[in-house]
């Protein structure tokens, strides 16, 4: 047994009958949130408008989410008939209408409860009528700030140091980028980073990771390595900076940090004067 229902029989039938192309049917504006922080709004409205002329018969309005070929939502104007997709089951507001509304364009606009991250994406909003059609596709980021964020280094050897960057939970994949700064040019350098990237839970982790030696900073003080942690199509945007020592100013560093004191070996010199006896025979 086919899962085909009447609507989507009617629909083929539709799309076969849409050989013809006018000039009626054309969204003017898709209006949705850029983007939003996960778990923070109690619902949004991704709104499609669109002008249509009197040969528009049959009008149907779908949504499309990512590169899924099944709508999240679609609305069948002549037979008044909704059908939000399983992804969208009990998480829209079915009775919200536009304002304002006419019959063919009272349902056309997703009210969305409580967005999730698993929302977040590429959104398409298709019209199409007996006569025409139309589409227009905006992006709407759903992010998770990052459950923890944490910069530091290890030691690799006497002049060299492992410089670590690691960013747990956080949705969309990050882009995370190290930065070397020298405050005496006052200038910033971009350093390369090799990255791990672990897809878990609906969330990414990341680690990324550089050795640098000493001798590729910059000489004559402490250097300032920034971790730069952003979210791609939002202003999501966090940083942690560290100051490092190469280990011939190490010493310098003890006001800073005490605990390396331990690890500094003290010399004592001792300076032992012998007078010589010179023991005369005559
Ligand atoms: C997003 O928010 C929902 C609801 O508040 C919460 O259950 C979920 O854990 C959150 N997801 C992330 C990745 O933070
Ligand atoms: C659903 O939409 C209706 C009409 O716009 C509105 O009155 C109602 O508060 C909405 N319900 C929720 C849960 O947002
Ligand atoms: C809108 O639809 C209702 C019910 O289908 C119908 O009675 C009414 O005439 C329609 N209004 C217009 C302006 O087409
Ligand atoms: C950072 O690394 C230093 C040296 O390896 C260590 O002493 C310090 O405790 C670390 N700090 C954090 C916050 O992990
Ligand atoms: C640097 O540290 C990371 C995280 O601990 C580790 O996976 C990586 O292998 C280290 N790289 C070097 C060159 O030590
Ligand atoms: C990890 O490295 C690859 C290749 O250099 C880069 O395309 C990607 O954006 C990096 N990922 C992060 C989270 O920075």
């Amino acid at each position: 047994m086919s899962s085909t229902t009447p609507y989507s029989y009617i629909l083929s039938l539709l799309i076969l009958l849409t050989a013809t192309d006018s000039l009626g049917l054309k969204i003017t504006e898709v209006s949705i949130p850029h983007y939003i922080e996960n778990g923070t709004k109690e619902s949004v409205i991704l709104d499609c408008r669109y002008d249509y002329g009197n040969d528009d018969k049959n009008l149907v309005v779908k949504w499309f989410l990512n590169d899924d070929p099944e709508p999240i939502y679609q609305w069948i104007t002549e037979l008044n008939l909704r059908q939000p997709s399983y992804r969208l089951q009990g998480r829209i507001n079915m009775s919200y209408t536009v304002t304002p509304s006419a019959n063919l364009t009272r349902y056309r606009a997703l009210n969305i409860l409580r967005p999730t991250t698993d929302l977040s994406g590429k959104y398409t909003c298709n019209v199409a009528s007996l006569a025409s059609e139309d589409s227009e596709e905006r992006q709407m980021t759903i992010y998770a700030p990052p459950r923890s964020f944490n910069f530091n280094y290890t030691k690799t050897d006497r002049e060299s140091s492992n410089f670590t960057c690691v960013v747990e939970g956080i949705f969309p994949e990050p882009q995370i980028s190290l930065l070397l700064t020298n405050p005496n040019l006052k200038s910033a350098k971009s350093i390369p980073l090799h990255n791990k990237t672990i897809f878990s839970k609906g969330t990414y982790s990341v680690m990324s990771y550089r050795e640098l030696l000493d001798k590729e900073l910059p000489s004559g003080g402490p250097s300032e390595l920034q971790c730069v942690l952003f979210i791609p199509g939002t202003d999501f945007r966090r940083e942690k900076i560290l100051s490092y020592y190469p280990e011939h100013l190490a010493g310098s560093a003890l006001r800073f940090f005490p605990f390396w004191s331990t690890s500094l070996i003290t010399a004592a010199v001792l300076l032992v004067s012998t007078v010589p006896n010179f023991i005369y025979i005559s």
